[in-house]
């Protein structure tokens, strides 16, 4: 048996360890995670995307095209559509068919539209299948339209029946009888089904439950190469993503498809206020995905506008963009303690790229921040860098690394010890087993089709790995010494899987922890969320010393202050032909004939199963039993190969 005995004597964590980062990636924002069922809600046009009519079809013989009128909508939303009738009497309009269909219920659906024209009927709103063309709701709405302004329309639509599936469409329909005008100019069109929260312009309820449950503590935002856009004019503006729908002027995003933006700064920090988890702002620093640079006579005015940014989330009411934030309905600043300052800087356009972030990007902003927000009276924010040690980047004190890793199952086990000796902190802000052991990597090949049983074991060993390093307080982890009585110490602050979510019908990242499609059926929690679950839903605030003998079974030892209880988390891996591993564990202080509860999740025989969202079937099972130590104080079970487990006790 594997011997373990757990001291006394511990060390306090941050408190935080898993989180999530999120990006516009496989659809996961516009057609995920955002709630607007309207696919190209407002013929956007950015970068690489023209405006087009994708998505919309004329009823009725109604010719719809592209306007870009003299007066257009705002200066955002440039172009509309125009809707001519065919003939002069009868209903005419246009639908559209969502991000792949449309989820339709008995259930209030929030929608508005502006017009321009003269038209003095009734507009028709309604859902029915794309298949049999049955209605399943509709309303109607009085026109307030004018001849030569842009006029809002609001309404709610209830259907009076739920759909059969989610290949549905919305509507609006006029008769053309009673236009006044020859036709009539559209733009913003725009339906929301009931958000998480019931937040305005929200999020997408089962997604976010979904994310909720697995205990997240931390955001990245905006996460990934998104931030960084393609070219140094079409990186990821906080400025063009806030304020009034209509003055969003739309993203060209980075993973092959255009953004509304109506996913922006400040509707990520509401989902990070709903889920109560703390801020990790990543801000452009001056490189994109073209590998562009931004030389350092011009880089003031992106520091500018990440100093602009932290002041808008987190300065005060009466600061010039705090009053901003105000104004838009937040009077009350956010926390923001960490700031990342872009993305794998390492990556794009190496060395050259990543020479200029070493040389000065990142230590220019680092000092910027600093000088801006090093007050005595407050918290103070600690700058993190966009690559690690571990990427040759000896970063400057005060700053923090994020190290990135996908890789196979292996390499977690390899890198078990990697972080018990760095000097400084790091987050871990985007983990995933990709590949399987010896098999494709990223030059030649695909990543896995779904997270697997094997490779979300890989990753509990790697979080445990983590969280062994969550505890380490000696000065040279601390983020600046003159901060110490005020900041969180921390080695490894938290480990982030990216991305997060994936939309089925149009994707290009297959690892992710949630897949879904419009239908709310087909949402489902991989290998990995059960196993991060599991891991997240204990938090150790005070990591304990135990043995270090591993494999094949890695663990971490700790306490909860909350609950007092002690905690055992443990991965087996690759156990010698595949057989349990007896665990033999002892807490010093836990009194013998104690009670603890033990939860394991394990999985197929197969280390390659998934959780298929077309199939349903969830391979993952959890079993919980009780478990009480003996005479000697030892807590004795077994633990199957390719399996994760905690034990905790009750304490309090
Ligand atoms: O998560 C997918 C991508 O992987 C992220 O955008 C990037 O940061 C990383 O390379």
């Amino acid at each position: 048996a594997v011997s373990i005995r757990v001291g006394s004597q511990g060390n306090a964590t941050g408190g935080f360890h898993y989180g999530l980062l999120h990006e516009d990636i496989d659809n996961s924002g516009d057609g995920g995670l955002y709630a607007e069922l309207i696919r190209n809600r407002a013929f956007q046009s950015s970068q690489g995307y023209p405006s087009s009519l994708s998505g919309w079809h004329p009823i009725n013989g109604a010719k719809l095209s592209l306007n870009n009128l003299d007066e257009p909508l705002s200066k955002a939303l440039s172009t509309s559509m125009n809707v001519a009738p065919a003939s002069p009497k009868g209903q005419v309009g246009f639908s559209n068919d969502g991000y792949w269909g449309m989820d339709v219920k008995v259930q209030k659906y929030r929608g508005s539209f502006w017009v321009r024209g003269d038209y003095r009927g009734v507009f028709t709103a309604s859902l029915q299948s794309n298949i049999t063309g049955e209605r399943f709701g509709a309303t109607q709405v009085k026109s307030r339209s004018r001849a030569n302004k842009w006029v809002e329309h609001e309404f709610v639509l209830t259907p009076s029946k739920s759909a059969p599936s989610s290949n549905n469409t919305f509507a609006i329909t006029f008769e053309a009888a009673n236009l006044k005008s020859a036709s009539l100019d559209f733009n913003l069109i725009s339906l929301f089904p009931p958000t998480f929260k019931g937040r305005k312009n929200g999020l997408r309820i089962d997604l976010v439950e979904a994310l909720e449950q697995f205990h997240p503590t931390l955001f990245r935002l905006p996460g990934g190469n998104m931030l960084e856009g393609r070219t140094n004019t079409s990186y990821w503006d906080w400025k063009d993503s806030i304020g009034p729908l209509k003055d969003r002027p739309g993203f060209s995003g980075v993973w092959g498809y255009p953004q509304t933006h109506g996913l922006g700064l400040l509707e990520y920090l509401e989902f990070a206020e709903d889920l109560n988890m703390e801020l990790i702002l990543g801000v452009y620093a001056g490189l994109s995905l073209n590998g562009d640079i931004t030389p350092k006579d011009q880089l003031q005015q992106f520091i500018d506008d990440a100093l602009d940014e932290i002041e808008f989330i987190r300065g005060p009411p009466d600061s010039k963009w705090g009053a901003v934030r105000a104004q838009l309905g937040h009077p009350k600043p956010w926390e923001l303690k960490y700031v990342e300052v872009g993305n794998e800087d390492w990556l794009a356009g190496a060395p050259a790229g990543w020479n200029s972030y070493k040389d000065y990007r990142f230590p220019m902003f680092l000092e910027a921040i600093n000088k801006a927000w090093f007050q005595p009276t407050n918290p103070d924010i600690q700058v993190i860098a966009s690559g690690s040690t571990y990427d040759g980047h000896d970063i400057p004190s005060p700053g923090a690394g994020d190290y990135h890793l996908y890789g196979e199952p292996d390499a977690w086990v390899r890198d078990f010890s990697k972080f018990d000796n760095v000097k400084t902190p790091h987050i871990i802000g985007e983990m995933a087993s990709t590949f399987p052991n010896g098999g494709t990597g990223w030059g030649s090949g695909v990543l896995r089709p779904f997270p697997w049983w094997g490779g979300s074991i890989g990753e509990a060993v790697a979080l445990i790995s983590y969280e062994r390093n969550a505890d380490r307080v000696f000065g040279a982890l601390f983020v600046c010494n003159k901060m110490l009585d005020r900041f969180v110490p921390f080695n490894i602050l938290t480990s982030l899987q990216a991305p997060i979510l994936r939309n089925m019908n149009r994707w290009q990242w297959s690892i992710t922890m949630l897949q879904f499609a419009a239908d709310p059926a087909i949402t489902t929690r991989s290998t990995s969320w059960y196993v991060w679950e599991l891991l997240a839903a204990h938090p150790i605030t005070e990591t304990l010393p135990a043995s270090t003998d591993f494999k094949p079974l890695y663990y971490v030892t700790g306490k909860n202050e909350k609950t007092q209880g002690h905690v055992f988390k443990a991965a087996v891996y690759n156990s010698t032909d595949g057989a349990d591993v007896p665990v033999s564990l002892t807490f010093d202080g836990v009194a013998a004939g104690t009670t603890a509860e033990l939860t394991v999740i394990t999985g197929p025989k197969d280390p390659y199963g998934v959780n298929d969202p077309f199939t349903g079937v969830n391979i993952v099972q959890t079993t919980k039993t009780t478990v009480k130590s003996d005479q000697d104080g030892i807590f004795s079970f077994k633990l199957p190969n390719l399996s994760v487990a905690v034990l905790g006790t009750k304490g309090k």
